[in-house]
């Protein structure tokens, strides 16, 4: 081809696609291809320019979530500023004593329990998570005269539609529930999240985990168990199955695999 008629042939192709009728196949196709190019591209621009946005914000819910759970949260007061008031520590859950072998303001509790090397696959599961994490962040709250005053420990388990990611907080005796607050799941609006209305969530203020015996007695059920009203949370109306999930995943977590390490060592003035 000679070098003029090279240089006017995608002027001309352009020409000749620019002509086509409108509702042609191939102009239809190839504009359909560019819009869609174009806006995965815009959406990728900006999925990739909010991710740090994203990361912070989701850090200060979970903040937001500790300090509303220890009863602390004040919307007038920097999220930053009053997180100060608790004490991380990382958590060896098997020997229920504190760790210095990761730094709590970096530990993530999430990427731990996926990492073979700091989790283990459960053989017995009733929380639904499949793998358990050996290591977990957890936060002291100490009052004026620096003893505990409450311990707020990470819980997570599987509901009907999803897993439930949340915090209990807990007096200094360690058996005495002051709060519980999940922060992310996808149960249903008006029925398994309700585990979010504040006023299902007030029934867990008070209640108590260990009978005198050190058994671990509290349930999340219609009915109260037999060890007494206490250690019973009522079972949300028409969301049986995400309230199981929840009795399963707090029985799990406050039992020998979870933290009765942990509040063992803390009754015993070890923390
Ligand atoms: C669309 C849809 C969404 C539902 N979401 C939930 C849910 O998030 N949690 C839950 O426990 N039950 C949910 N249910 C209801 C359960 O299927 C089941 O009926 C209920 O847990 C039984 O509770 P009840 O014994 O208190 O009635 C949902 C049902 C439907 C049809």
């Amino acid at each position: 081809m000679p070098d003029d008629e090279q240089q006017t042939a995608p002027k001309g192709m352009i020409k000749k696609f620019l002509a086509l009728p409108a509702d042609s196949v191939g102009k239809t196709f190839v504009v359909a291809v560019a819009v869609c190019l174009v806006a995965s591209m815009v959406v990728s621009a900006a999925a990739v320019a909010l991710r740090p946005a994203q990361a912070v914000n989701a850090l200060k819910d979970k903040q937001i979530n500790i300090l509303q759970v220890a009863g602390i949260y004040d919307p007038s007061i920097d999220v930053l500023e009053a997180f100060e008031a608790f004490e991380p520590h990382v958590l060896d859950l098997e020997t229920g004593e504190f760790t210095d072998a990761f730094d709590p303001a970096t530990f993530d509790d999430r990427a731990a329990a996926d990492d073979p090397a700091t989790s283990e696959a459960l053989e017995e599961d009733p929380a639904g998570i499949g793998r358990q994490s050996d290591y977990v962040t957890v936060y002291l709250l100490r009052d004026d005269a620096g003893a505990i005053d409450k311990v707020i420990l990470p819980i997570h388990g599987y509901g009907l539609w999803s897993t439930l990611y949340g915090f209990i907080a807990l007096e200094e005796n360690g058996n005495d529930v002051f709060g519980l607050q999940f922060y992310d799941h996808a149960e249903t609006p008006g029925l398994g999240a309700e585990v979010d209305n504040p006023r299902w969530r007030a029934l867990w203020s008070g209640a108590r985990l260990r009978d005198d015996n050190g058994d671990l007695q509290i349930t999340v059920a219609k009915t109260a168990p037999a060890a007494g009203d206490e250690y019973h949370i009522d079972a949300l109306a028409g969301a049986t199955l995400t309230s199981v999930g929840v009795d399963n995943l707090i029985k799990f977590w406050m039992g020998e695999s979870g933290y009765a390490p942990f509040l063992e060592n803390l009754k015993a003035g070890g923390v």
